[in-house]
């Protein structure tokens, strides 16, 4: 395997010098790249002799072969270790003013990050805030652990072992490829139904969660085509340039009917997450309604929406998997009778549910779900950022396939 390790500015990079030895000792081949502040802490004769690969931290070395972005698209795995707040805040922001930076944009591999750093700078709402950036887009963190820090002092901060680091990562590869060959279909986002030219009726969705299933199964080797009802431009960009996503779009529930019933009979699995309008407003009107001339009030005649997943299911070849969501006001036992009675309505394989109000379950990068079974059993519950609870329904999903 073709890994490339980071390192920063940080006293645990010692430490790294062990975890490159211990890459190469696997058998893999490992690239360095550090950062000018971690070559104060362990020297670039050093990362050369043990890697037995130039090593550089400028984007302008070597320029012949594309160095800034080569590494990274080469890379099967990333490991920054250690991770410093500052490299960390960078790789939040994006920015890619060295050779480590371009190359961490660059590539589509796994990205795992070691932080080590004070306890008070791990803790600090700037560092919190990055990492929920870095967790929601996929990187993988490990450790800091707790213990004596440099300055005598003791907490969480320190860089987590090397050889639990190595573990971690390759582990994290092999997992990365379980859904390999694997032909996904994911929906997303929520259904606007045309009222007149400038209204519609829509619902809450961000499509943030349809979006992490893709995404996840993409990066695990899986060959996904999303269909976005409205999803943010932000929302959905991580999917338009990732190499195994397609994406399309499907404004209003029949537009997604049609997009999906299409894109089903080349699917393996089903992922309907979008939010689907369950009415659709019967006549639309060719001009903007004024409510000049009215009494004060408005009717609005809705008809039904297809139940597209139902469809789906009902017609589904014998080795397809369709899962469906569901967004329900209700918590406790009532909430798994009722995801248990919709999964059977639906004639679904697997049924996600969360909890949703007022104040709970939209525009938000946490989630709360709990994955449902045939049977009706409960095949997992988890809670984190979107991204975390996709690849826990996905770890959870792989078993039932077939
Ligand atoms: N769904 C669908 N077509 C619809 C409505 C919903 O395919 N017309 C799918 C959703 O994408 C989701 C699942 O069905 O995967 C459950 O959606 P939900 O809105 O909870 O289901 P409803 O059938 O609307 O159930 P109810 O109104 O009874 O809550």
């Amino acid at each position: 395997m073709f890994v490339v390790v980071a390192v920063t500015g940080g006293i645990a990079a010692y430490k790294t010098v062990h975890l490159v030895r211990r890459l190469i000792g696997d058998g893999h081949e490992v690239h360095v790249v550090p950062t000018e502040a971690a070559l104060r802490f362990v020297g670039l004769p050093t990362w050369e002799a043990i890697s037995r690969h130039p090593v550089t931290t400028s984007v302008h070395d070597d320029v012949a072969t594309v160095r800034h972005v080569s590494l990274g698209q080469r890379a099967d795995l990333v490991i920054v270790a250690p991770a410093t707040a500052n490299t960390l805040a960078k790789m939040a922001a994006g920015i890619a003013d060295d050779l480590l930076g371009t190359t961490l944009l660059a590539t589509r591999a796994p990205v795992v990050v070691a932080p080590a750093m004070h306890t008070e700078m791990w803790s600090h709402p700037a560092t919190v805030a990055n990492m929920a950036t870095l967790r929601e887009r996929g990187v993988y963190v490990v450790g800091p652990a707790e213990g004596p820090l440099t300055g005598g002092d003791s907490g969480a901060g320190r860089m987590s072992e090397p050889d639990d680091i190595a573990d971690y990562a390759l582990g994290l590869v092999a997992a990365s490829a379980d859904l390999a060959g694997r032909r996904v279909l994911v929906t997303a986002g929520g259904t606007r139904e045309p009222i007149d030219p400038v209204r519609y009726l829509g619902n809450r969705s961000s499509g943030r969660q349809g979006v992490a299933l893709a995404l996840a199964a993409a990066d695990r080797g899986a060959e996904v085509r999303l269909i976005a009802a409205h999803v943010e431009a932000d929302v959905l960009a991580p999917a338009r340039t990732h190499p195994r996503i397609v994406v399309s779009h499907a404004g209003t529930a029949l537009d997604l009917q049609r997009a999906t019933t299409d894109a089903a009979a080349t699917a393996d699995v089903i992922v309907m997450a979008a939010a689907v309008a369950d009415y659709r407003v019967a006549e639309v009107s060719e001009g903007k309604l004024s409510r000049h001339g009215t009494d004060g009030t408005r009717t609005l005649d809705l008809v039904a929406n297809p139940d597209i997943i139902a469809g789906l299911a009902a017609g589904r070849p014998a080795d397809q998997r369709i899962v469906a969501f569901a967004a329900e006001t209700a918590s406790g036992d009532d909430l798994l009778e009722r995801a248990r009675m919709k999964r059977e309505r639906k004639g679904v394989d697997a049924l996600a549910v969360n909890e949703v109000g007022w104040d709970r379950g939209f525009e938000s990068a946490a989630n709360e779900v709990i994955l449902i079974g045939t049977d009706g059993a409960v095949l997992t519950r988890v809670a984190g950022t979107k991204r975390e609870v996709a690849d826990a329904l996905w770890s959870a999903l792989l078993p039932t396939l077939p």
